[in-house]
């Protein structure tokens, strides 16, 4: 029987917004909030949800992994860069940067769990529900972060060049081609 889940979208996000690329990655944290909250469901359940798993897993194995190369990549770098010593950035992006790496062998380990439950229909067994709930409450507290710290700085700091940088790298990440960004302000 299918878990009962919010009723919120992991639904991709437009291509044009990508012109203001701050938006699109606060846009994506929105995202992965409803991930959280759909991880939390199938973590709730011992039922089996087959569409659920399958949906959950894809965005971690897919959505996800691209917007930590766009921090990793991109974000961070640019961060680092513009960012006077008063900001004293450095050790909060050293953290988010430990974060994404011990993130990603959980989400490996649960896109795979999902992966077999959405092929054989079976329910997540009990290592597999620990593993959600876990994920969506470290996910949580590193959204927070990032949302209160580095995103605001990002708008002060990042200059016209660097958004539209941002813009062009982030497109080419997804296969999209967008004309001329030219973001003044994000
Ligand atoms: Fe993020
Ligand atoms: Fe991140």
């Amino acid at each position: 029987m299918p878990v009962d889940r919010p009723r919120e979208s992991l639904d991709p996000l437009p291509a044009g917004l990508l012109r203001q690329p701050l938006d699109y990655l606060m846009a994506d944290h929105h995202r992965q909030r409803v991930l959280c909250r759909l991880a939390d469901a199938l973590a709730a359940t011992s039922g089996s949800d087959p569409d659920l798993a399958r949906t959950v897993g894809a965005f971690i194995s897919r959505d996800m992994a691209i917007h930590v190369i766009d921090e990793e990549q991109d974000l961070f770098p640019l961060l680092r860069r513009r960012a006077s010593l008063e900001d004293a950035i450095d050790a909060v992006l050293g953290r988010l940067a430990a974060e994404h790496s011990s993130g990603s062998a959980l989400a490996a380990r649960i896109g795979q769990a999902l992966d077999e439950a959405a092929l054989t229909g079976r329910p997540l067994d009990r290592s597999t529900r620990l593993d959600l709930a876990e994920f969506a409450r470290s996910e949580r507290e590193h959204l927070a972060l990032e949302n209160a710290v580095v995103m605001p700085l990002a708008r002060l700091r990042l200059t016209a060049g660097d958004l539209r940088a941002l813009s062009l790298r982030m497109a080419a990440r997804r296969g999209l081609l967008i004309d001329d960004p030219g973001p003044t302000a994000a």
